[in-house]
């Protein structure tokens, strides 16, 4: 059984004993918040995205835009990762985010430089530029991943 599976038959479990269930997160909870960035951010790069592979016309206007927001986003997930590892606010993070907090750290602003020099590239409208500065993105996001989410 997958981790989700098991995820979704404890919710069904707390629904009948009146617990909050998986689904009705607290959305003031840090997992809550961090986990909404992170949805936003995979929606904002979405588009980026399918212009630097080409699936979609470059759209400049559009592209700064996106980068622009991803910028800001990118900003946002780390304070809702508690200082202390707190039982209830794991979600799928590892507990190296916790052991090994400068390297966290590091990953949080390889990101923040990425997506920086993706909203500044973005400003030369150029899909040639713009592709390997979305593909480093990419990398950053996956980097992390790999040592800290499961
Ligand atoms: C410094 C580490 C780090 C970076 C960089 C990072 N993530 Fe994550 N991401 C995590 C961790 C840890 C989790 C698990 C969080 C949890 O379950 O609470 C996660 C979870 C997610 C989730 C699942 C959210 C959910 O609803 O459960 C998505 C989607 C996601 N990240 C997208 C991205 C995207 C897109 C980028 C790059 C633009 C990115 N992440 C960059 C660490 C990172």
């Amino acid at each position: 059984m997958r981790p989700s599976r098991l995820i979704t038959a404890a919710c069904i479990l707390a629904i009948g004993t009146g617990l909050a269930g998986c689904d009705r997160l607290d959305p003031n909870s840090p997992l809550a918040q961090r986990r909404k960035v992170f949805r936003e951010m995979t929606k904002t790069r979405e588009r980026l995205l399918a212009f630097a592979k080409g699936k979609e016309r470059f759209n400049a206007e559009t592209a700064l835009h996106d980068a622009q927001q991803l910028q800001a986003l990118a900003q946002q997930p780390w304070q809702f990762f508690p200082e202390v590892m707190q039982a209830d606010a794991v979600g799928h993070a590892k507990d190296s985010v916790w052991q090994e907090p400068e390297k966290f750290k590091r990953l949080a602003h390889a990101l923040e430089d990425a997506t920086g020099a993706l909203a500044t590239t973005a400003q030369e409208r150029s899909l040639d530029t713009l592709k390997p500065a979305v593909f480093r993105v990419e990398k950053a996001c996956s980097n992390c991943h790999e040592e800290f989410r499961q």
